[in-house]
């Protein structure tokens, strides 16, 4: 029988890419999603055979769909500046949603509750000025998005252990890649260089993260989802460390711009000064990432130049598929 998943805001930058995977690998999904701000509005799922969409905020499902093995969770709000602002909308989707989801699943008879996957991240830990973060360090956050994470990340935890719950946990480190909103480092800079504008790096730019292209973290989830043990925590990152200004001259170099197109601005309060995990562990499932910055950024190079330049037949779908993104979805 087919098995289906609920994936949970999946409209969203990494959601969107997974549900492309698991269509992809045959699987019926069943995509909930509230349809925030940061819904990408390029999809067209609604024509694949698989899939069935149901607007619905996280907080308000009342039942969980038939039938379903697996529930991805990665329905949240995502961006840390935001949550400095306000948080309300954060403690609500990431908080409040994941308990809720919890809830569903305890409610369901034991031998009908899927296993349920909570999409985490590598800033529950905060930041680590040697070394990397593993799965059993303690959590730390720094900033109100973070925090709302490691509540989660804790509800899933007392979930496993008091009502036996079947649960995983992904925290994985930032992401890049297709459809990513430009309110994000590395769309944004990409967006100004077109435009000759320059981008704004945060305090004197030294912040590090590791990045890590977003099909190579949904392969991690996948990977997480039908391999990875009950009840454990896996890191996904490709150890891509990379300062934020080094992020910039990079993406400056690869679109031709001056390499001083940038200024710094004032701090983010809270600011992590960088962040590592060890990945060792989920790389004993078998995962492996492919794709670098350095091979990323020309792709999308050559794609923002489509509309400018004549492209030989398919070479648009070519890019496009080097990205993970496939345009046959039926
Ligand atoms: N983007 C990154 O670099 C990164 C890195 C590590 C972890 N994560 C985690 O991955 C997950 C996805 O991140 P993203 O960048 O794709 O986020 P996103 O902001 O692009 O997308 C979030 C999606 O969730 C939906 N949503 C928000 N609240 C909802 C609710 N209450 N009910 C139903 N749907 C809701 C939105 O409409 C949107 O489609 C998040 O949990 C985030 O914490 C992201």
């Amino acid at each position: 029988m087919q098995e289906r998943i609920l994936v949970t805001g999946g409209l969203g930058f990494i959601g969107s890419h997974f549900v492309e995977l698991a269509l992809s690998k045959g699987y019926f999904v069943i995509n909930v999603d509230k349809m925030t701000y940061a819904i990408r509005e390029d999809l067209d799922f609604e024509k694949h055979k698989n899939y069935r969409f149901v607007k619905r905020d996280i907080c308000d499902l009342r039942r969980l769909p038939d039938n379903i093995k697996y529930i991805v969770n990665f329905a949240a709000e995502s961006h840390v500046d935001n949550s400095i602002r306000d948080n309300s909308a954060f403690f609500h989707s990431n908080v409040r949603g994941v308990y809720n989801l919890l809830e569903l699943v305890r409610k369901t008879p034991k031998e009908k509750r899927p296993v349920f996957v909570q999409i985490s991240t590598d800033e529950v830990y905060g930041d680590i000025l040697n070394g990397s973060f593993e799965e059993t360090d303690r959590l730390a956050p720094s900033n109100p998005y973070s925090a709302t994470k490691a509540a989660a990340d804790q509800l899933v935890l007392g979930w496993t252990r008091t009502h036996g719950l079947r649960t995983r946990i992904c925290r994985s480190s930032n992401n890049y890649g297709f459809g990513q909103r430009a309110e994000k480092l590395i769309p944004k800079t990409m967006k100004l260089a077109i435009k000759n504008q320059k981008v704004g790096v945060h305090g004197d730019g030294t912040y590090t993260r590791e990045w890590t292209f977003v099909g190579d973290n949904c392969h991690g989830i996948m990977c997480v989802m039908e391999k990875g043990l009950d009840g454990e925590i896996y890191n996904i990152s490709a150890g891509e460390e990379l300062s934020n200004l080094n992020v910039v001259k990079t993406i400056l170099k690869v679109y031709d711009r001056p390499a001083d197109l940038y200024e710094f601005v004032k701090d983010r309060p809270g600011q992590d000064v960088r962040y590592s995990v060890d990945s060792s562990k989920i790389r004993t499932l078998g995962w492996k990432p492919q794709m670098t910055l350095e091979k990323y950024l020309p792709i999308c190079k050559e794609l923002n130049e489509y509309r400018r330049k004549n492209m030989p037949p398919g070479r648009k779908e070519k890019l496009l598929n080097m990205l993970g993104v496939y345009s046959k979805r039926t």
